[in-house]
């Protein structure tokens, strides 16, 4: 590991070498002023002489997180495809995923609109698939960005009575963004005015050609509420997944994605995860973003208790130290100093960032008064 001489450590403090052996004494260990210690007495002994340790070299501690994620490196195996639900607003996407998860979520939302990501991960006759529900209102257009960021795989619901609308377009445009396949989920077909071929027409415009037209995105019409055809959409993502090959390794330290995090009163800060390499696990220390902690509890998207977390499921995380931003990273560690380390100097890197940003502002205000 590393170590500092210390005189050095002295200085740090401003103190005297002298003031700095006489604690370490206090401690039990002998050094003079040009011996060196090791990271771990360092830290004890700053902290005893009331001073925070935060490392200084925030590059450093980001290599050594770094080292951790290339470290993951058991053999690769066959993973779960993760499948983002993506559409212009009622459309069925919850209503799809409802059917498929064989719940109501749909029925119960304010308003009957989806306001965040729902992270679901359902075994159907074809293996595992992990789903993201995304919104379909125009106001959520940063969480559809990051929902086909995370994802394999985009199913785009597009209703058959009312055709491609402006976020049916937008979610194309995030896929693309992407680089990530589309399936078309052309829904809503029990309807009296549904017209699908009207959809196949109106998606060949944003470039996005059906198989009966010579392209290579596979369409499936089929309605939410009677279920016909969902089997298909069953068939075509697994198709799909086997063509992408989809693989990670699934022991070893886990890490992967923040999908969404909330603070809950009673539990504190939440964070819904998708395991992207390892096996996340009770106990596990994590770094997540600028917070770090060690995982309290585990639960799965029906609220029950796991013990643990492979690649391409989504978990809910408890025992951080604070509430991380959706989209942010989550990586395991061997020990709670590096986590502390990395998330202390990536806050105070922050709080930096904020300062420059707010000086800009009132800079700006002066230049508007004058
Ligand atoms: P947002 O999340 O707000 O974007 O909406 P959504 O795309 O999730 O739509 P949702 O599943 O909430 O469904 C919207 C409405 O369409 C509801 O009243 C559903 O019952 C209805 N619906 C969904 N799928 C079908 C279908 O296949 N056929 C019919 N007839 N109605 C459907
Ligand atoms: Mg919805």
């Amino acid at each position: 590991g590393e170590t500092i001489t210390v005189a050095d450590l002295a200085q740090k403090m401003a103190l005297k070498g002298g003031e700095v052996v006489k604690a370490l004494f206090k401690m039990g260990v002998m050094a003079t002023i040009t011996q060196s210690i090791d990271h771990d007495t360092a830290a004890l002994v700053t902290e005893e002489l009331g001073h925070n340790v935060v490392r200084a070299d925030a590059a450093d501690v980001e290599n050594e997180l770094l080292a951790h994620v290339e470290d993951v490196q058991g053999e690769k195996v066959a993973r779960p495809p993760v499948v983002t639900i993506m559409g212009h607003v009622d459309h069925g996407k919850t209503s799809l995923l409802d059917y498929i998860r064989r719940t109501k979520v749909a029925t119960g939302e304010a308003g009957g609109i989806t306001q965040h990501i729902g992270a679901y991960h359902v075994e159907t006759g074809k293996g595992v698939i992990s789903f993201l529900d995304t919104p379909g209102h125009a106001a959520f257009s940063s969480m559809r960005a990051r929902g086909a960021k995370l994802t394999d795989i985009v199913v785009l619901v597009v209703a058959a009575d009312d055709g491609v609308k402006p976020q049916t377009i937008e979610a194309v445009q995030h896929a693309k963004a992407a680089g990530v396949p589309l399936i078309v989920a052309v829904n809503k077909i029990d309807k009296s005015d549904a017209d699908p071929m009207k959809v196949k027409n109106e998606l060949l415009e944003q470039e996005v050609v059906a198989e009966e037209f010579g392209g290579d995105t596979q369409f499936v019409e089929l309605s939410a509420k009677t279920g016909q055809n969902i089997d298909n959409l069953l068939d075509a993502i697994s198709l799909q997944a086997e063509v992408l090959e989809l693989q990670a390794v699934a022991e070893g330290r886990a890490n992967g994605v923040v999908i969404e995090s909330a603070l809950d009163r009673g539990r504190g800060p939440v964070a819904t995860v998708l395991v992207q390499q390892g096996e996340l696990k009770k106990g596990d220390y994590l770094v997540c973003g600028v917070q770090y902690g060690r995982v309290r509890a585990l639960f799965d998207e029906t609220g029950s208790q796991v013990e643990s977390a492979g690649p391409s499921i989504p978990v809910q995380v408890l025992g951080l130290s604070g509430v991380p931003d959706a989209g942010d990273d989550f990586v395991v560690v061997e020990d709670e100093r590096l986590a502390k380390d990395v998330a202390q100097q990536r806050d105070a890197k922050r709080r930096e960032s904020r300062l420059v940003a707010q000086g800009g502002n009132r800079m700006e205000d002066i230049m508007a008064q004058l």
